[in-house]
């Protein structure tokens, strides 16, 4: 029986310091929740095939780096592109641009950031990931927040309008194994 496993990078600088998007490198903490990570996965898929994709970005990278799968980076697990508000934290983008802030709070599935992405863009590019991913055994995706929620909503089969307010922990392993009528889902988070 296959499953997906989705799972967040470690926490990033960018996490740490409240800042959005970017391509920081993780924290310490980070580095400690990538170091456990291999047990627990090893602890669920014992001796069962299973293959890591990842992001392109260097959270998610240097979190898979410990795990000894064979690996597949991909440009469409990148964290949905916040444009111009990419790297600011959101007291900053309330402050900077007050209505884009109101509009996204309004229809956060739908609210496009200026020069970026909306959810409803992230599931469009994640279309191939998706088909790649019913064609697969046991995978292991490390990538970001607002991309697991649009995958976790896609497989749950959670109503659009709820996808951008999922909650998708840091730190945490979600297992997805699919049934004849929707998925089952367990979840591991490590305390760290
Ligand atoms: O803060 C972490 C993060 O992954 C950001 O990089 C990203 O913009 C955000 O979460 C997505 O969450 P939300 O759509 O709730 O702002």
């Amino acid at each position: 029986p296959r499953s997906i496993y989705l799972s967040r990078h470690g926490e990033s600088m960018h996490n740490v310091g409240g800042m959005i998007g970017g391509d920081s490198p993780i924290s310490p903490r980070g580095e400690k929740y990538a170091s456990a990570l291999p047990a627990l996965v090893l602890e669920n898929i014992g001796d069962a095939p299973i293959q890591v994709w990842t992001s392109t970005l260097q959270r998610t990278i240097a979190t898979a780096r410990h795990l000894p799968y064979p690996k597949k980076t991909w440009k469409s697990l990148d964290e949905l592109d916040a444009g111009v508000c990419d790297g600011m934290t959101y007291e900053e983008i309330a402050e900077k641009y007050p209505e884009d802030y109101e509009a996204r709070d309004d229809d956060k599935f739908n609210y496009r950031y200026r020069g970026g992405e909306s959810y409803r863009d992230v599931i469009v590019r994640l279309e191939p990931v998706i088909m790649e991913l019913e064609r697969q055994d046991n995978i292991l995706i490390i990538c970001h927040q607002a991309i697991i929620r649009c995958l976790y909503g896609y497989f749950m089969g959670i109503p659009q309008a709820e996808i951008p307010y999922i909650k998708v922990p840091l730190h945490t392993l979600i297992k997805l194994s699919p049934r004849a009528y929707g998925c089952e889902e367990e979840r591991y988070p490590l305390p760290i």
